[in-house]
C-alpha cells in the first residue's frame, strides 16, 4: 500500500514505523503536520492508501478523514483519551498501560478501534517508556491494524457503550499542580513518579536557591539524607535533594528565566551554589552515574548511560579514562553497552549551544569524541564489541562502528548521517570505517539517503554485524553469553591475529592520523568558517523550533523523481 505518515516529528516511533512498514513492502512517504493546506497537498500529491498518525500535537482536518482512512497511534489503553496518557499513567502507577490505533474522527482518540497492545509499566521516565514498551506495542498494534485494513473486512470497534473492561476513560492535560513536589511530605519513590512523568517535557517545576527551576533526570540517591527539600550534595552533572526518607540526584535542570532555557547539567544551572556543595565522586557507587564498568569471566562491560546519549567533551574524557582502564584488565573481549536508552547520539549540542565560543567548543568535544574513537580503533588486546541496547545518531553510530564488532537489539534505530545537522561533515573516523565495513558503494547510500534504519538493514549494509530479536530486557545477558563464547572461543587467538593483520594493511594504505585530519579539516569549516548552517541547525534542534518543512528525503510525495517513479510502476 501506499501509506502517509502525517505526524507531528520525525520522532523515535515515526523513524521505526517508517522502517517497519517500509521493509514489509509498503510505500511510505512522510509530511510533518505543520498546517491544514500542506497536509492537504501533502495527501493530494501522494495519494495514499492509508494515512497513519504516529505522533500529533493537534486534530486531524476533518477533509481528510472524512476522505480518508486516517489511523492515530494513541499512547493509552483502548477507552483512554486527553493529551497526557503516558504522564498519567505513570503518576496513577499503573502497572500495566497500552497502545490504541484509532480511526479519526470529530472527537479526538474517540473513534473506532483496530488494535490496541498492552505493556508492562516500568519504574521510568515517560520518555523512555515511550522509547521502549510504547514504541515497541505500538509497532505490533500498527501493523494488526494494517494488515486488518488491507483485508478489507475488519469493522473497528466502536466504544460508543461503556464496557467493564475498557479501562480507560478521559483525562485532562497535566498540570503542574498535579505534579508539584511536596518536599517534606514526598518520599523518594513518589518524588521519583512525579519527575519521570514529566521528563523529556515539560519536567517538573520547583524551587531551588530560591530560583524557578524544572527537573530532569532523576536517580534515587539512597545513601543521603538531610532536610527534605534541601540540596545536600553534588556528584558529575548532577546534585542531590533530600526527601521524606532519602534524597534524589537531578542530573539537568531547565532555567526558563535564564540566558540558556533549554536542559543543562544542573551543576552548570546553578553553578554558583554548587561550588559550595560536598561533593560525591560522580561514577562512584553513591554518586550520580554515568559510566559502569564490570567484568564475567574473561569479558569486561563498559556501561555509559548519558543522559539523551549526548556526549561532552568531559564525558568522553572520563569514558577514554575508563576505556583504558578497562583494557588494562585480565580480559579478551571488552563490550561497550551504551545505556539503556541510547548508545550514543555523538556530541553533546546543548552544552556546545550553552559555551562562550560554540565553535571552540564544538571543537574541543569533536576532539575528545575522536581521541576515544581512535583508541577503539588502535586496541589491539582486545575484541571490542559494541552491544547497541538503544538508538544511535551521528557521530554515535561511527563511535560503534570503530569497535570489532557490533551487536544490535532488533528495534533499535541507527540515524548514520550529520547532513541534517547544518550539512555538518562529520568525524569519528567515519570516512574510515564507512568505507571498510559498508563498501563505497553502501556508504555513498547512506550518507546521502540520510534515513534512519533498522537493525536487518544496518547489517545488510555493514554498519552492524549481528542483531538479536530477543526480549529487551534479556538483551544483555544474550549478549554477556555470545561474548562469553568468543572469549573462550578456540578461533580468538586466529581473530586475533586477523584484527592486527587487517590494522597493519589499513593502516600502511591510509594512516588512521590522515583520516583523522581530513575530517576535522572540514569539521574546522562547518565551525569556522563562513558558513552559518551548523550553528543555526544546532540552536534550532537545542531550542527545539519547529520544522517549517519536510524533508524532501522523507517527503517523498515531494521528490518529483519519485513520484514518478511510482506512478509508473502503479
Ligand atoms: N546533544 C544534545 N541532546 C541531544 C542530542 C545531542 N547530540 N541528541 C539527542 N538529544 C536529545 C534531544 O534534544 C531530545 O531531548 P529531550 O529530552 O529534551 O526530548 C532527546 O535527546 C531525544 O532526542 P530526539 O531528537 O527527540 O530523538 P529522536 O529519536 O527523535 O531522534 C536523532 C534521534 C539522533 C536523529 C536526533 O536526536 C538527532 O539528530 N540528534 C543530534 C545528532 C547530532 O547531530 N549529533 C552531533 C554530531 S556528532
Amino acid at each position: 500500500m501506499r501509506i502517509l505518515l502525517l505526524t507531528h516529528s520525525f520522532n523515535s516511533l515515526a523513524q521505526r514505523l517508517f522502517v517497519t512498514l517500509g521493509a514489509q513492502g509498503h510505500e511510505l512517504s512522510v509530511e510533518f503536520d505543520i498546517n491544514d493546506a500542506v497536509t492537504t497537498q501533502a495527501v493530494e500529491l501522494w495519494q495514499p492508501d492509508l494515512i497513519i498518525a504516529p505522533f500529533l500535537k493537534r486534530a486531524i482536518p476533518e477533509a481528510l478523514w472524512r476522505d480518508h482512512t486516517c489511523l492515530i497511534v494513541h499512547p493509552g489503553i483502548p477507552g483512554d483519551r486527553g493529551p497526557s496518557s503516558l504522564d498519567w499513567a505513570i503518576l496513577d502507577n499503573e502497572r500495566e498501560w497500552g497502545v490504541t490505533v484509532l480511526q479519526a474522527e470529530a472527537e479526538m482518540d474517540a473513534g473506532p478501534i483496530w488494535a490496541s497492545e498492552l505493556f508492562a509499566m516500568r519504574d521510568a521516565a515517560k520518555s523512555s517508556l515511550y522509547r521502549n514498551e510504547m514504541t515497541d506495542a505500538a509497532v505490533k498494534a500498527v501493523l494488526l491494524a494494517v494488515e486488518r485494513f488491507e483485508g478489507g473486512n475488519f469493522a473497528p470497534c466502536r466504544l460508543d457503550h461503556p464496557d467493564p473492561s475498557v479501562r480507560g476513560r478521559e483525562r485532562p492535560s497535566v498540570r503542574h499542580t498535579n505534579r508539584t513536589i511536596d518536599w517534606a511530605r514526598d518520599n523518594t519513590r513518589t518524588v521519583l513518579r512525579k519527575i519521570h512523568s514529566a521528563d523529556g517535557m515539560p519536567g517538573v517545576k520547583t524551587q531551588l536557591f530560591g530560583r524557578s527551576v524544572h527537573l530532569h533526570d532523576a536517580h534515587p540517591a539512597n545513601a543521603l539524607s538531610g532536610a527534605p527539600g534541601t540540596v545536600l550534595a553534588r556528584s558529575g552533572p548532577a546534585i542531590a535533594i533530600a526527601t521524606s526518607d532519602s534524597a534524589v540526584w537531578i542530573g539537568h535542570l531547565r532555567n526558563r528565566a535564564a540566558e540558556h532555557s533549554f536542559k543543562l547539567p544542573a551543576t552548570r544551572v546553578l553553578a554558583d551554589e554548587a561550588a559550595a556543595l560536598p561533593e560525591t565522586p560522580v561514577d562512584s557507587n553513591h554518586g550520580y552515574r554515568e559510566i559502569r564498568y564490570e567484568e564475567s569471566g574473561r569479558v569486561g562491560f563498559l556501561h555509559f548511560a548519558f543522559h539523551n546519549g549526548a556526549m561532552g567533551t568531559e564525558q568522553c574524557e572520563r569514558l577514554l579514562a575508563a576505556y583504558r582502564h578497562a583494557l588494562k584488565q585480565d580480559t579478551r573481549v571488552l563490550v561497550l553497552t551504551g545505556g539503556p536508552d541510547f548508545w550514543s547520539n555523538g556530541m553533546n549540542l546543548n552544552l556546545i549551544e550553552a559555551a562562550d565560543s560554540a565553535a571552540d567548543d564544538s571543537w574541543r568535544n569533536i576532539n575528545a569524541i575522536d581521541d576515544l574513537a581512535e583508541a577503539i580503533l588502535r586496541t589491539e588486546s582486545h575484541l571490542t564489541i559494541a552491544a547497541l541496547q538503544g538508538n544511535s545518531g551521528a557521530g554515535g553510530v561511527f563511535l560503534a562502528r570503530a569497535c570489532d564488532r557490533v551487536w544490535m537489539r532488533d528495534g533499535v534505530m541507527l540515524n548514520p548521517h550529520y547532513k541534517d545537522m547544518g550539512n555538518l561533515y562529520g568525524s569519528e573516523f567515519w570516512t574510515y570505517s564507512l568505507t571498510r565495513y559498508a563498501g563505497a558503494e553502501n556508504a555513498t547510500r547512506i550518507t546521502q539517503a540520510r534515513l534512519p534504519m533498522g537493525a536487518r538493514e544496518a547489517l545488510e549494509l555493514g554498519l552492524a554485524d549481528e542483531y538479536f530479536t530477543g526480549p529487551r530486557d534479556s538483551f544483555l545477558d544474550d549478549i554477556a553469553a555470545r561474548a562469553k563464547g568468543l572469549a573462550a572461543s578456540r578461533d580468538l587467538d586466529a581473530l586475533f591475529a586477523a584484527k592486527a593483520e587487517r590494522r597493519n594493511a589499513d593502516e600502511a594504505t591510509k594512516p588512521l592520523a590522515q583520516y583523522r585530519e581530513e575530517e576535522l579539516e572540514r569539521m574546522r569549516l562547518n565551525f569556522y568558517g563562513f558558513d552559518p548552517s551548523y550553528h543555526i541547525a544546532r540552536y534550532n534542534f537545542v531550542a527545539k523550533v519547529p520544522k517549517s518543512r519536510t524533508p524532501v528525503t522523507i517527503a517523498r510525495h515531494r521528490d518529483t523523481r519519485a513520484r514518478n517513479h511510482w506512478r509508473n510502476a502503479s
